[in-house]
């Protein structure tokens, strides 16, 4: 055999490799803490609610108790910003004893960032997998995949079909990473991925993990949240305690409604901090000793209140409608407005919709032309005028079929002079013949109704399976209507008989 020299390339090639080889915990794991309630209690101390997950995660620990060789679950969490993903995921590995280690996949587009380089490459690497592994010493931690509907591919390969045997519980017991070269067992690892979106997930890794819905919280939920965690961590971070700062709960609510509009509470807690940092200063200065902050002291800290119920600002007039959306960052209104020109029966989009959202917005221009006859409207408007139908916020881009029926009242309503109901807001696709069809996000688009001041919500009758799954709470005080056809929309949406 030649002998390679120590100051040689190879030579340091051969000893990265090797310092690598010795540092996996090839064989290294932390033990599980099986007691079950301790668990929860760990669980409840760091979120509020959240039952599913927490129980899933109990019941994960049950079985490794009885079968402590079982497989470890592959989770997926999924749902809007600030609902605490990525903070559940810590708190799992804090309850069940284990390392945390957490990467983001957002913008990961070469395969080798997860299976590494072949060692044949100058300045190869090892997988993020196995790079995190190595760092937190142990085989079998918490290991969370973050933003995983933010994955890329390109020409340098697709990192997901990478994933795909990292998740796979049948063939992740021998992982081969490139760099490596012999297999690493990664089946006692618990992976949870985290996305905003459904959609953008590759398909087969959907399929590979169980996804658990992490929807939007309703007002009284944040305050709870507000109320028990996150007020007490902001005061500790801001050396206050609780004689020093007090906050009533007028305040707390002054500043979901007025400072917020999300479906987690990120913002929130960044008010929230805002207001420790003014108590803060005001002590540090030696003004005061204590104070108790109330709704009226808001304005001084934070400024004027940025949101504010748009409803009677936009409804009201003939050719508005209300529409529910369900976006990544949670439910959202959507004010459609339609207008009409001296033209030649054409019909013009704009509000960066995207090709389905135009598709159903031409849908619902056919379905009222096809039925002039019957909805008593003078066929010349179709051939003297021209049709807009606008969707604010212009600068956001916006895509998906369920507001087809908020289209097709937006457009009826012009046509007939007749305004529709400002406390109606509606969600639904709708097809050429006039059924509606069922929608995504209904918990989403029910809290954005809530929040709004929106009292009747028009949804597909296909959706009344779904609407159990919707917390009590976000639905007291609305009314809903389960409609089959536009007919039936048309006439609560425009308090119309006309048809
Ligand atoms: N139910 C809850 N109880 C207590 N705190 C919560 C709860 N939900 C969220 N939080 C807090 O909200 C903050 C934001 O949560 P986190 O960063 O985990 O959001 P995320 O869901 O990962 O968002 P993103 O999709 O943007 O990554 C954290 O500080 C977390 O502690
Ligand atoms: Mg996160």
């Amino acid at each position: 055999m030649t002998k390679i020299p120590p100051a040689s390339p190879e030579y340091s090639i051969i000893r990265t490799y090797l310092d690598w080889v010795c540092e996996l915990p090839w064989s290294i794991q932390t033990k599980d803490r099986l007691d079950i309630n301790k668990a929860q209690r760990v669980l409840n101390a760091d979120h509020y609610n959240l039952s599913k997950v927490k129980k899933r995660i109990l019941e994960f620990l049950a079985v490794r108790k009885l079968n402590p060789k079982g497989k470890s679950p592959i989770l997926c969490f999924i749902g809007p910003p600030g609902v605490g993903k990525t903070s559940l995921g810590k708190s799992i590995a804090r309850a069940m004893g284990r390392e945390f280690v957490r990467i983001s996949l957002g913008g990961i587009r070469d395969e080798a960032d997860i299976r590494g380089h072949r060692r044949t490459y100058i300045g190869a690497l090892p997988g993020r997998i196995l790079q995190e592994l190595r760092k937190c010493g142990s085989k079998n931690p918490v290991f969370m995949l973050d933003e995983l509907d933010k994955i890329g591919s390109d020409f340098r390969g697709d990192p997901s079909s990478a994933l795909l045997e990292v998740l796979d519980p049948e063939q992740n017991f021998n992982f081969t990473d490139h760099y490596l070269d012999q297999p690493f067992n990664l089946s006692s690892v618990m992976f949870i991925g985290t996305a905003n979106y459904t959609e953008p997930v590759p398909p087969a890794l959907r399929d590979r993990m169980e996804v658990i819905e992490l929807p939007g919280y309703t007002e009284t939920e944040k305050l709870r949240i507000a109320k028990k965690y996150l007020i007490p961590r902001q005061l500790k971070e801001h050396g206050l305690s609780k004689n020093r700062c007090g906050m009533k709960d007028d305040a707390a609510i002054a500043i979901i409604r007025g400072y917020t509009r999300e479906a987690g509470v990120r913002n929130l807690d960044r008010n929230l901090a805002a207001v420790c940092r003014a108590v803060a200063t005001e002590i540090a200065k030696g003004k005061k000793r204590r104070t108790t902050i109330t709704k009226k002291d808001l304005p001084k800290i934070l400024g004027p209140a940025q949101f504010e119920s748009e409803l009677a600002l936009r409804t009201g007039i003939p050719g508005v409608a209300t529409a529910l959306a369900y976006t990544p960052f949670g439910g959202e209104l959507l004010f459609i407005e339609s207008a009409s020109m001296p033209g030649k029966g054409r019909l013009q989009l704009t509000g960066q919709i995207g090709d389905v959202m135009k598709e159903s917005a031409q849908a619902a221009f056919t379905i009222v032309k096809a039925n002039a006859k019957k909805l008593k409207i003078d066929p010349e408007n179709f051939s003297k005028f021209d049709y807009h139908i606008h969707v604010p916020a212009g600068a956001v881009p916006k895509d998906g079929p369920s507001a087809g029926v908020a289209m097709f009242t937006s457009l009826l309503s012009l046509v007939l002079g007749k305004p529709a109901r400002p406390d109606v807001a509606m969600t639904g696709e709708i097809t050429l013949r006039g059924l509606v069809l069922p929608i995504g996000g209904l918990k989403e688009k029910i809290l954005a109704a809530k929040q709004a001041g929106i009292q009747t919500v028009i949804l597909p009758a296909r959706n009344r399976k779904d609407l159990p799954e919707v917390p009590k709470e976000a639905k007291k005080g609305l009314k809903f209507e389960f409609v089959k056809n536009t007919n039936e929309a048309l006439t609560i949406a425009l308090n119309t008989d006309r048809i």
